[in-house]
């Protein structure tokens, strides 16, 4: 099986665990040398089927673009591949439990890429690895975990409140190039 059938063998997994949600599974290579991985999808990408495509993963995008690379240079996916809802379909932040429970999906999604770094975008995502810590602890630390080196940085949604963080959001992600 290649890289693709693999990643199709896990998403079918998580389709018959979750029947009923709209699924949001990946983006981009594969074979790219950088896995990003989000936290779960909105509104935006719950629509188009695809993480990062809403105003955060615009961010994403342009910060990418200033730095040199296409979104297409890279793998991207999420922790939580639905979008967590309250009662009257609003976005809500995935629960500890639901974190949790997409755990063993990750780890394998991980273990098929194979990525040579791994960016972590946000909390949610740092707490998808089982990475303990704040995230002002964190930010622009390169750690190592199950033989897989893992860049944290912040989430752009967080930018996007927090447009003073922009330049560290940058700097964190330039350093991609150590590693690739
Ligand atoms: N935020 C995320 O964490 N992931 C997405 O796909 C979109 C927004």
């Amino acid at each position: 099986m290649d890289k693709n059938q693999k990643l199709e063998y896990i998403f079918k997994a998580i389709k018959e665990a979750y029947p009923g949600k709209t699924l949001v599974f990946n983006d981009g290579s594969p074979d790219a040398p950088v896995m990003i991985i989000g936290e779960a999808p909105g509104a935006d990408e719950e629509k188009q089927g695809k993480p990062f495509v809403g105003r955060a993963g615009k961010l994403l995008n342009a910060t990418l673009e200033i730095l040199g690379w296409q979104r297409s240079d890279f793998y991207i996916t999420n922790i939580v591949k639905y979008r967590p809802r309250d009662a009257v379909g609003g976005t809500l932040t995935p629960m500890p439990q639901e974190i949790e429970k997409f755990r063993p999906a990750i780890e394998k999604e991980i273990e098929v890429v194979d990525p040579k770094l791994i960016v972590i975008l946000g909390r949610i995502a740092m707490a998808g690895l089982g990475i303990g810590g704040t995230m002002a602890e964190n930010r622009g630390k390169v750690i190592e975990k199950n033989s897989h080196k893992i860049l944290i940085t912040y989430h752009p949604a967080a930018i996007l409140r927090n447009i003073n963080w922009e330049p560290m959001f940058r700097e964190d992600l330039a350093r991609m190039r150590e590693f690739v």
